[in-house]
């Protein structure tokens, strides 16, 4: 696992870096894609490669983390619309280039069963960009979800509906209760995993996924057992780290060929 503490923005270009690197190396790559706050400066910074610079994601394709259950199609937070808002209408990915696990289906297991074999028939994703929630979930894989787990339906925690209560009016009672997610074994599955965090709200999410013992209690703990992590933070999120002087030395004296 390797620990990168620097400024948002900066954070924000080395993802898109990371991303951009994959496409130029295979155009056709599958990109895991995150919804809330945290990916957004990658988005943005995407957004502009591809106006600015050419950067195509033409060939590529999309599959979301997780997805509210029972919101209208047409509701502004179901993370179908907000990927789009945020980042498929803003490059050139094909109209139905990007899937996610369908909050209104009417056989939920079955359209987690779908969803887990649309993943494996493109191939795996290539590069999964992660948040972490307060209470250490990646996904919507609140604590105590099984390190093994696969998409399905899950109840999102209090602390969680809290926390995403900024996206509904600051109305807790708005937030769904319920969400389908990408499983903590699906996850694993991914072959680069790149995890953004920053202020001080994710610090001790923070220690636990890099330094804590791997726990239920701490789903993203499970990362610690993934070859090839990349764990994105700025100080404030940094600053309960025991070894966060070991990352920041290990980060600068890091040879130049070997890329995140
Ligand atoms: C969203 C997701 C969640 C968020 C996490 C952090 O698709 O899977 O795990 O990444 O709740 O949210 P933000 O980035 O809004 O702090």
């Amino acid at each position: 696992m390797e620990v990168v503490i620097a400024p948002a923005p900066e954070l924000a270009r080395l993802a898109a870096d990371a991303v951009e690197a994959l496409l130029r190396r295979r155009p056709d790559a599958v990109l895991g894609l995150a919804t809330g706050s945290s990916p957004l400066g990658v988005y943005d910074e995407l957004a502009r490669r591809h106006a600015d610079g050419g950067l195509s994601f033409a060939r590529a394709r999309g599959f979301m983390l997780d997805e509210y259950v029972g919101l209208p199609r047409e509701h502004p937070q179901r993370y179908r619309n907000v990927i789009d808002a945020e980042f498929a209408s803003r490059v050139d990915l094909m109209p139905d280039a990007v899937q996610g696990p369908d909050g209104l289906a009417a056989d939920v297991p079955a359209a987690c069963a779908a969803y887990e074999r649309a993943i494996v028939d493109a191939g795996g994703v290539d590069l999964q960009l992660l948040g972490i929630g307060t209470d250490g979930h990646i996904g919507f894989n609140e604590p105590g979800s099984s390190l093994a787990s696969r998409t399905r339906i899950k109840t999102l925690t209090e602390q969680t509906r809290i926390d995403n209560a900024r996206f509904f009016d600051g109305e807790v009672e708005r937030v769904p209760q319920h969400c389908l997610t990408q499983g903590l074994g699906t996850i694993m599955a991914a072959r680069h995993l790149v995890l953004l965090a920053t202020g001080r709200g994710k610090a001790e999410a923070v220690h636990q996924l890099v330094e804590g013992p791997v726990s239920a209690m701490w789903p993203a703990t499970v990362l610690q057992h993934h070859p090839h992590v990349t764990v994105l933070i700025d100080n404030a999120a940094a600053s309960r780290l025991q070894l966060a002087d070991y990352y920041r030395g290990a980060y600068a004296s890091k040879p130049a060929w070997q890329g995140l």
